[in-house]
């Protein structure tokens, strides 16, 4: 370490002890290591360009259930074991026995404190603060595999959360947020909240009457002995957590950072809708695996301009389908650039920052960073930029099946409004059924002219959308009584992300068409934008 990085990591320290607002650094871009693990040397080279982009700090999700990254003295259980797993490919892993290895045998990998440490002075030199997380009290079941006394049930493999109402519980986090805070000077450490089931919760004796605030409050307490503040994800928040020294970092509802705001908390605005990076940038068919959904990188810069005042913005990459250190530079780069630009005194109009993005991806493939070619981009589904012409629109449709509340798009008129999807199920145009799907078209009091009817299916697997098994369309002139003009029964689709048109062609007169399909043998979501008829 220099005598200047020594100078920067001692007033880093200092200024932690210093209870002022305002220290969250205002942009962050978040890196989840733990899903798959990725060389320190690799880390490096991200802090250049993060620091060569004026983009204040890195997050590392060092923990989560797919392998635990810092080595933690007294517990050596975690990088022995928890560090390494049966499969290389996360979904692979996910999908079998989940279970943990040895690095003789197994997939993974952790970070040495001392890497982490000279990881940090590498940071504070380029302005780069390395924020770490530890989740807590859910995403570990690599925790209470290697140490399953930290479980409710004290078994291995059976729990992703720890028992919040054991004292053991937070001796193990005071030791590792010892550590975290002894090798990371940033006034944050990020103690996760998200998505704790508390199953597990429910039975076991000790944690009767406890609550997930209760067991954030204590971890919160351990955070501020430490002269540090706590980052939680906004479940904490919305589960009742008041303390405004907590930071919240929103990945739900946009709405959430406001309130959060509004109640006093430093805020880190990162709605999974515009900042998670795990969504495809481009045509899902022109790209490798991601994890569902559409987020090019014009997409992230809008929302990030219009992100409440007072919040930082944060960017997130996890990394269930980013396999390789090349993976995560394409999925990171040019995106982190909308964040780059948001930051900036002045950002520019979004063409005039488009322009840039695509010149910088060059130049940061120049340099070696596998940054995704903005030059060759294909762009979103052309039906989704066009209404659709010479198509029978706005009629009445009747839901013989519900739509799912969660998936409206336009509601009750979607199937025929004339707005046809997108690339992603979560653009507003996509009507989603947790089930099959059997609508009735209302074409008018005149038996109209059918000629051509086309229907379009999402498959998004990562998020349990498939194709339908079958789909059948029929005809009738009383809603009574049907008959049937097409069934298909199509192969399932290998392809995780993919769209697929059903079409019937004839010439008949009817007044209600009739749409079915049925779910895929996995169950499951169907998704579809719109009923054409021509
Ligand atoms: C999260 O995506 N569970 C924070
Ligand atoms: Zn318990």
């Amino acid at each position: 370490m220099t005598k200047h990085t020594l100078l920067i990591w001692a007033w880093a320290l200092f200024a932690s002890f210093l209870d002022v607002r305002g220290q969250l650094p205002r942009g962050v871009v978040m890196l989840d290591v733990s899903r798959h693990f990725v060389p320190i040397e690799f880390l490096h080279r991200q802090v250049d360009e993060l620091a060569r982009y004026g983009i204040p700090a890195l997050h590392l999700h060092l923990t989560d259930a797919a392998g635990w990254r810092m080595e933690i003295e007294g517990y050596p259980e975690l990088t022995r074991m928890s560090a390494w797993r049966t499969e290389r490919r996360w979904e692979d892993w996910w999908q079998g026995d989940r279970h943990y290895a040895d690095a003789a045998t197994g997939y993974g990998g952790y970070y040495r404190q001392e890497e982490l440490r000279a990881l940090v002075a590498y940071g504070l030199e380029r302005g780069v603060t390395i924020i770490p997380e530890i989740e807590f009290p859910a995403h570990s079941e690599e925790v209470t595999a290697a140490l399953p006394w930290l479980s409710c049930t004290g078994q291995p493999y059976t729990s992703a959360d720890l028992c919040i109402g054991a004292d053991s519980t937070y001796l193990f986090m005071s030791d590792v947020l010892r550590q975290v805070a002894d090798v990371f000077p940033s006034p944050y450490i990020h103690l996760g909240g998200d998505e704790a089931g508390g199953q597990s919760w429910r039975t076991c004796p000790r944690c009767q009457g406890v609550t997930q605030v209760d067991a954030m409050q204590r971890v919160n307490k351990i955070v501020h002995e430490l002269g540090r503040k706590m980052i939680c994800w906004d479940e904490v928040f919305t589960l009742g957590l008041r303390d405004t020294s907590v930071a919240i970092m929103v990945w739900r509802s946009p709405e959430t950072a406001r309130e959060a705001l509004a109640s006093g908390h430093e805020v880190i605005y990162a709605p999974a809708r515009y900042c998670y990076l795990d969504k495809y940038q481009d045509q899902p068919s022109t790209q490798p695996r991601a994890m569902g959904g559409y987020l090019p990188v014009d997409s992230i810069y809008g929302p990030l301009l219009e992100a409440p005042r007072g919040a930082s913005l944060g960017l997130c990459l996890w990394t269930e389908y980013v396999p390789t250190p090349q993976d995560v530079e394409r999925m990171l780069w040019p995106r982190a650039l909308a964040l780059a630009e948001a930051l900036s005194p002045k950002p520019r109009p979004l063409a005039d920052f488009r322009q840039w993005a695509e010149q910088e991806s060059l130049n940061l493939r120049a340099r070696g960073i596998n940054a995704y070619d903005l030059t060759a981009e294909q762009g979103q589904r052309p039906q989704y930029l066009h209404p659709v012409k010479g198509a029978s629109v706005h009629r009445p449709v009747t839901y013989r099946l519900p739509y799912h509340p969660y998936y409206p798009a336009s509601g009750q008129g979607a199937l025929t409004d004339g707005l046809q999807g997108g690339w992603s199920n979560t653009d507003g145009r996509w009507q989603g059924f947790l089930g099959p799907v059997d609508v009735v078209v209302d074409l008018g009091s005149k038996r109209r002219r059918l000629r051509r009817v086309e229907v379009t299916f999402l498959q998004s697997t990562g998020v349990e959308i498939y194709l339908p098994s079958r789909v059948t369309l029929s005809v009738s002139n009383d809603s009574l009584h049907w008959t049937t003009v097409s069934d298909e029964r199509p192969v399932a689709d290998a392809r995780p992300d993919v769209l697929r048109t059903h079409t019937w062609d004839g010439s008949l007169r009817a007044r209600y068409l009739r749409l079915q399909a049925a779910t895929d043998p996995r169950g499951g979501w169907l998704f579809t934008d719109e009923v054409l008829v021509r």
